[in-house]
């Protein structure tokens, strides 16, 4: 696995143990990281506290990425901390339940805002708070995650799918803008994972039987696979590529029917 020594990260977007995130977390630290974790409200602080315990010197922080106060204040804390930045993973997503239910003809405005701006748009903001940290380390490397519904209709994806478009072409506005600074941006789409997240959304038990009947591995994908990819991503490893999306779902996307 490639190495991360020295380096410090942050990463937005875990909830519990099956969170993706929490698996790049422990993919990063195992690879000698040092690692700051956000919580989003009050509700999630203690389940995200316990896991933070089993890192090495971890710092934690609130963070709704919604608050653009919230996003200064977070910034503030790891530059504090960390006296600059490696790399930033961003993993937090967010529709309201009954987009990701009815027909998506019937998505509110109120809906569709909240889904672009706390699963697209607060990319771009963290990015451009955590931009200065980065450039203190000489550049860095900012990972977020994705899913091929920006592409093509899943059953009940429907905002999170239109979201998902919006951030994957950010991730492509954002790496055109940050590159002359040596920051790199990528996303991975991963395939469908049973985590709090795909709970949401109705029918997902059905999308991860599809992954098993065609992708090319016969299968779906674990958080651990992603967290592998993201190592390379995070690492040196990935150092030429930028403004990427890398497919991680047991080939899934190459299918026809
Ligand atoms: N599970 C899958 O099948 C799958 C597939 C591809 C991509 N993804 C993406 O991976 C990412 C992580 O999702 P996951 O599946 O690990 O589920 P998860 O529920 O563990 O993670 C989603 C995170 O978003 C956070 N979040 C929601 N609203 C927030 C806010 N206002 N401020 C800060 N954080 C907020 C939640 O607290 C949670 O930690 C998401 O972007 C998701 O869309 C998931």
């Amino acid at each position: 696995m490639p190495a991360l020594d020295g380096k410090h990260g942050l990463i937005v977007g875990v909830a519990n143990k099956r969170s993706i995130s929490w698996a790049i977390a422990q993919a990063a630290a195992a690879a000698g990281a040092r690692l700051a974790l956000t919580y989003p409200s009050e509700r999630l602080e203690e389940n995200v506290r316990e896991l933070a315990a089993t890192l090495d010197k971890p710092v934690l922080a609130p963070c709704d990425v919604g608050s653009d106060q919230q996003i200064a204040d977070l910034a503030a804390t790891v530059d504090r901390e960390f006296g600059g930045l490696d790399f930033f993973v961003h993993g937090a997503a967010f529709a309201p339940a009954e987009a990701l239910s009815k027909p998506f003809v019937e998505t509110s405005r109120e809906a569709f805002r909240t889904a672009l701006d706390v699963s697209a748009y607060s990319l771009v903001a963290l990015t451009r708070a955590v931009m200065p940290l980065m450039e203190k380390r000489g550049g860095g490397s900012v990972l977020t995650l994705t899913y091929i519904g920006s592409q093509r209709v899943f059953p009940n994806y429907n905002v999170m799918g239109v979201a998902k478009a919006a951030l994957e072409s950010s991730v492509r506005y954002l790496a055109a803008d940050l590159g002359p600074k040596n920051i790199r941006v990528n996303a991975i789409s991963a395939g469908a994972i049973k985590t709090l997240a795909a709970a949401g959304i109705s029918g997902f038990s059905s999308i991860l039987q599809v992954y098993r009947d065609r992708a090319p591995l016969r299968r779906g994908v674990d958080q651990t696979e992603v967290a592998d990819a993201a190592m390379f991503l995070l690492s040196d490893a990935g150092r030429a590529v930028t403004g990427s999306i890398l497919m991680v779902d047991a080939g899934f996307h190459a299918m026809g029917l």
